[in-house]
């Protein structure tokens, strides 16, 4: 393991204002968000889309690093340039997510489990010699009566921090992301509950397994009330709750958390994050990033349909989104930022 190494890139990855674009949507996810559009559901169709993300111009302006999907990773621009070449041009540094997926975890109804450790040290290796220097691992956890339960909660930390190790093992900085699910009417404190458990227990075991602190990035939810939960909170209120809950859980020897965003609108998730950084900013021992995928990726998508003639419109849209939180990272995300024509 190339500590330094590990350490450089993963503060490149949260450095100044820049952040993650979430480009790894599996197949099944990417088709469903393709049929709700209408958007025909191929491996062309994927790739497409992607070229128009990864060409976008300005892009590594704002984003620092973006997280590729098995499919994506291996494919090119109508030019014959790989994606990889196409990012690594543009200054951003190309990650892979490398679980496969969550499945249902036997004994614990509702609750899942991710896959993925099975011969992942030779995934690596392919994919260190793709060109990709960071990785991802989302496991998910549901909220509800009873869930979610220690089994549930321990077993997907042991598997964060095992990939984690493997990871620093083969030079990748592993994006350890625990989602904590914004289904349901379950309240803000406790979804705070919650996602302290669940942190409390993944330190322990990147802990227990040797990981480097300083080589991570932990990739969160933001504390926040179930969707169907009727008492919503303001933005202030919920960057205070997300901000203390992660005082109370993050070692701070992790240089940086990059948000996903979990079902916000995109609109919210700019204004929650932008809240912690400039009422907190300063003071906290780790940069406070972003690293979303619908919350970036959202707009553009409408526009495109699919359609070769949308492609600068969806450009802009996608540009303005993360320009729109990369001024949220300073703490300077506004309404007239917003209203910023793309
Ligand atoms: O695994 C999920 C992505 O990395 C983040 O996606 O920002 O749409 O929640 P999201």
């Amino acid at each position: 393991m190339n500590a330094q190494a590990l350490m450089d890139t993963a503060r490149v990855l949260v450095a100044g204002d820049r952040g993650l674009l979430a480009m790894d949507e599996s197949n099944p996810t990417c088709n469903k968000r393709f049929a709700r559009l209408g958007i025909v559901q191929t491996a062309e169709s994927r790739r497409a889309y992607r070229e128009m993300i990864v060409t976008t111009p300005g892009l590594g302006e704002c984003i620092s690093g973006a997280i590729l999907f098995d499919e994506t990773i291996r494919q090119q621009t109508t030019d014959g340039t790989p994606f990889v070449e196409v990012l690594s041009d543009a200054g951003v540094i190309p990650g892979i997510k490398v679980d496969t997926g969550a499945a249902e975890m036997a004994g614990h109804p509702g609750e899942k489990i991710t896959e993925g450790l099975d011969g992942l040290r030779d995934r690596l290796a392919e994919y260190y010699c793709m060109g990709a220097r960071f990785a991802k691992w989302r496991a998910v956890i549901a909220v509800g009566e009873g869930v979610p339960g220690r089994a549930c909660v321990e077993a997907n930390a042991h598997a964060l921090a095992r990939y984690a190790a493997l990871c620093q093992e083969c030079g990748f900085v592993p994006v350890v992301e625990p989602e904590v699910l914004m289904d349901g009417g379950h309240t803000l404190e406790r979804c705070s509950d919650v996602t302290g458990l669940v942190l409390h227990s993944v330190f322990t075991q990147l802990f227990l397994q040797g990981v480097m602190l300083e080589g991570i990035i932990l990739k969160p939810n933001m504390v926040l009330p179930g969707l169907l939960c009727p008492a919503q909170p303001g933005v202030d209120e919920a960057a205070d709750a997300t901000v203390k809950c992660l005082l109370r859980s993050v070692p701070a020897a992790v240089p940086g958390i990059a948000f996903l965003s979990g079902g916000q609108s995109a609109e919210l998730a700019s204004a929650r994050l932008n809240a912690m950084n400039a009422t907190f900013g300063s003071r906290l021992p780790w940069a406070l990033a972003f690293s979303f995928a619908r919350a970036i990726q959202g707009p553009a998508l409408e526009i495109w349909e699919g359609k070769e003639s949308n492609v600068p419109a969806a450009q802009k849209a996608l540009y303005h989104r993360a320009m729109c939180n990369r001024a949220a990272r300073r703490g300077e995300y506004d309404a007239a930022i917003e209203r910023m024509s793309a």
